[in-house]
Parts: C-alpha cells; structure tokens; sequence
C-alpha cells in the first residue's frame, strides 16, 4: 500500500469511530442532536484522531480507550468550528463543503449544538474509563482527561480563539508574540492534545510526552500558516470553505506579516523539525512522519 491509499484506509476507520460515538436524533432535543449529527457527518480531514492513533502507534497498545479519546477531540474540535463560523466571530456560510451549521439550523441552534458537542465530548471520553482494566489503565486514562480539558479550554483553544479575536480589532497592536500565542493555542493546542494522548494510552513516559507536545506545537503552528496561506491561495470548492476570510475580518496573519514565500519557508521548516522530533524516538512509525511532511503540501 502506498501512502495515499494507507491514507485513506486509516481516515476511514477513524471516520467509523467518530461516526460509532454520534448520538442518535431523537426526543425533543431532536433538533439540536441533527445540528451536531450535520456538523459532524459532513466530513473533514479527522487529522486530529488520526495523528492520536498515530502517536499511540509510535509507542505501543494504547488498549479499548483510545478510540473514545479519538471521538471525543473530533467532537471538540468541530464545536470549535460551528461556532468559528457563527456571525460573531468569523461569519463564514461554508465548511467541509456544505452550508454552515447555523446557516442550516439558525444561530440559536447552532451555539447550542457547538454546547452539546462540547458536553458530549467529555461524556464520549469519560467512557475509556469502562474499558479500563488494570489500575495503570485507569491512571494512564486519568492523565489524558487531564490533557483533553487543559489543551481545548482557556489556556488552549478557547484562549487562543480569544486573543484571534482581540487582533482583529482595529486598536490592537498584534505583535509577533502575540500571533505565535495565537497560532499556538488557537490551532496547535488541540494537535498537542491528539498526539500526547495518544502518547499517554501507549504508556509513553513524561519526557516522551514533552517531547510529543513540542512536535505537536510544531506541526500545530506550521498547520496554522498553512491554513492562513490557502486562505489566500485557494477556492471555496477545493478548500470547502470560503478563502478570503481573513481579509473579510481584518485579520493580521503570518501571511499578511511576512508575506507568502517566508510563510511556505516556515511551514517546511516547522514541519522537518516535528519530523525530526519523531524520528528521535526509539521506535519509528514512518507513516506519522509522512503524513507531518505532507501536510506542508496540503491543499485543503
Ligand atoms: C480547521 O481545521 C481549523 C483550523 C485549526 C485551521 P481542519 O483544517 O483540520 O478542518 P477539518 O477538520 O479538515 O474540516
Ligand atoms: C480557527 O482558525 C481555529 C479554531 C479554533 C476553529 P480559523 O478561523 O483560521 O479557521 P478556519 O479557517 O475558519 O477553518
Ligand atoms: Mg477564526
Ligand atoms: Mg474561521
Ligand atoms: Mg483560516
């Protein structure tokens, strides 16, 4: 099998797993169960459960519980993204290829379903606890609820999402620091979570973990530029999603800072670093460093 194709078997099964945690629509909170379900169903990369599995792989049998952690981050992460696109913050009508979330169902709807994603999120991971079986099971599944809440909540996603949106305004000075703050937390807060869970329920020790977070960070903040650079570069049909948002708001990106060729120079070289990360460890998992490298080429 080559690379595409072990791509798309392992993007499948991961799809699968996500899919096999979804809530079914039903009672009188149909409505927002369906809104979850849409946002959910239509699809993405499932880059985050997938590089989990992955960095699970890199270090041995994460046992039963990974696959509610991959659930559980996927969910997280698409309530980060109905709720990105709501008219408050990004205002964009597109994502993964179909009409938005609150486009669809309303933006009463749609906050609440990026709540009910959320909720459920940590309902889905909580589950790993019953499928513990040794006491090291249970501590390992402790530590990576731990990560989970610290990497999505204020000192992660939501913090880095807050200081998005203050850049935006028209009396912030964005500064150097404070872009890599963002790039940090907005975007690579919730790779960091993937990969050192994934370390963590394979039993990784805690310098393999820092290690996991710094190559996360990495590919986290090149993942960032990249996306900033397709937001210039690239069409609503190939991407799923409008280009051109980032104008739209105002917003000051690494591509607007240092300009396109600097930025793809930066995401190779982020990227090589976290490769080089990876291939620092005792065992290798050459599939994980391809997909990092190829993500610099992505284009979508
Ligand atoms: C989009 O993430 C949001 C960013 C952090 C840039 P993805 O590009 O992984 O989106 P999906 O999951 O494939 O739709
Ligand atoms: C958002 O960054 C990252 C999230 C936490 C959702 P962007 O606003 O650039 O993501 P897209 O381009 O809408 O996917
Ligand atoms: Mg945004
Ligand atoms: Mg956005
Ligand atoms: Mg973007």
């Amino acid at each position: 099998m080559n690379f595409k194709e072990e791509l798309e078997k392992k993007t499948g099964e991961t799809e699968e797993i996500v899919k096999r945690y979804l809530p079914a629509p039903e009672g009188f909170q149909r409505r927002v169960l369906e809104a979850m379900d849409y946002a959910v169903s239509a699809g993405g990369k499932r880059l985050r459960p997938l590089l989990m599995r992955e960095s699970a792989a890199l270090f041995g049998d994460a046992g039963e519980g990974l696959s509610c952690f991959m659930a559980a981050l996927e969910f997280i992460h698409t309530y980060s993204l109905i709720h990105d696109d709501l008219p408050a913050l990004d205002n964009d009508d597109y994502r993964r290829g179909r009409k938005t979330t609150h486009v669809v169902y309303g933006e009463d709807i749609a906050v609440i379903a990026g709540d009910g994603l959320l909720n459920y999120a940590y309902e889905t991971a909580l589950r790993a606890f019953e499928k513990a079986v040794t006491i090291e099971d249970y501590q390992r599944t402790e530590c990576a609820l731990k990560i989970l809440g610290r990497k999505a909540g204020v000192y992660g996603m939501v913090g880095g999402q807050c200081a998005d949106l203050l850049a935006e305004k028209p009396e912030t000075e964005v500064t150097e620091e404070m872009l890599l703050y963002i790039h940090r937390n907005k975007t690579a807060a919730l790779i960091q979570a993937a990969m050192m869970i994934g370390a963590v329920l394979a039993g990784a020790d805690e310098k393999a973990v820092e290690r996991m977070e710094r190559c996360a960070e990495n590919i986290g903040i090149a993942f960032q530029i990249q996306d900033d650079i397709l937001d210039v570069t690239s069409s609503l049909e190939v991407l799923g999603k409008p280009t051109g948002s980032d104008e739209k708001n105002h917003k000051l990106t690494y591509v607007t800072m240092h300009g396109l060729e600097e930025s793809k120079r930066q995401v190779a070289a982020l990227s090589e670093e976290a490769v080089g990360i990876l291939k620092g460890f005792p065992h290798r998992n050459v599939f994980l460093e391809t997909l990092v490298e190829q993500l610099i080429y992505r284009e979508k």
